[in-house]
């Protein structure tokens, strides 16, 4: 029985360590996940990080957003790191329901 307790408790624990919210970065706003140091040097030399972080696209919205401000703004080529980057967007500022409700992205209006 004793022994059914510990196994409880430790499952507990386990869940409790393993549901923890994701860790933002305290200066950016950025969720601290692999490749965030990569967006934070890449995405926050011309805007605040914060305008990537109240977004919330799919990967191809992430992508066109990518490609207008190339396009637009001279934002240089990404490279290999493209891919990457938008491994660390899709993941954690993907449209959720809630941000469903936000106003059309500019990328669409070209
Ligand atoms: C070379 C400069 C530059 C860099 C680097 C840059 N951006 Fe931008 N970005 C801009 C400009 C300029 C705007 C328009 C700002 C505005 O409307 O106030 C913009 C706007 C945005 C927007 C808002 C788009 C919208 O529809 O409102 C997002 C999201 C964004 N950038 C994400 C990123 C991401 C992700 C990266 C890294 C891959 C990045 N930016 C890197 C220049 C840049």
């Amino acid at each position: 029985m004793r022994i059914l307790l510990h196994i409880l408790a430790g499952l507990t624990l386990l869940f409790t360590f393993t549901t923890v919210r994701a860790e933002v970065d305290p200066a950016t706003g950025l969720v601290i996940d692999q490749h965030w140091q990569l967006v934070v040097s890449q995405c926050t030399v011309c805007h605040s990080a914060r305008l990537v972080s109240q977004n919330r696209m799919n990967r191809r919205g992430w992508q066109a957003t990518i490609k207008w401000m190339q396009k637009k703004h001279n934002l240089w080529a990404l490279g290999e790191n493209e891919t990457l980057i938008l491994d660390y967007l899709e993941k954690h500022y993907n449209i959720t329901e809630k941000a469903g409700i936000r106003r059309k992205n500019l990328v669409n209006n070209l």
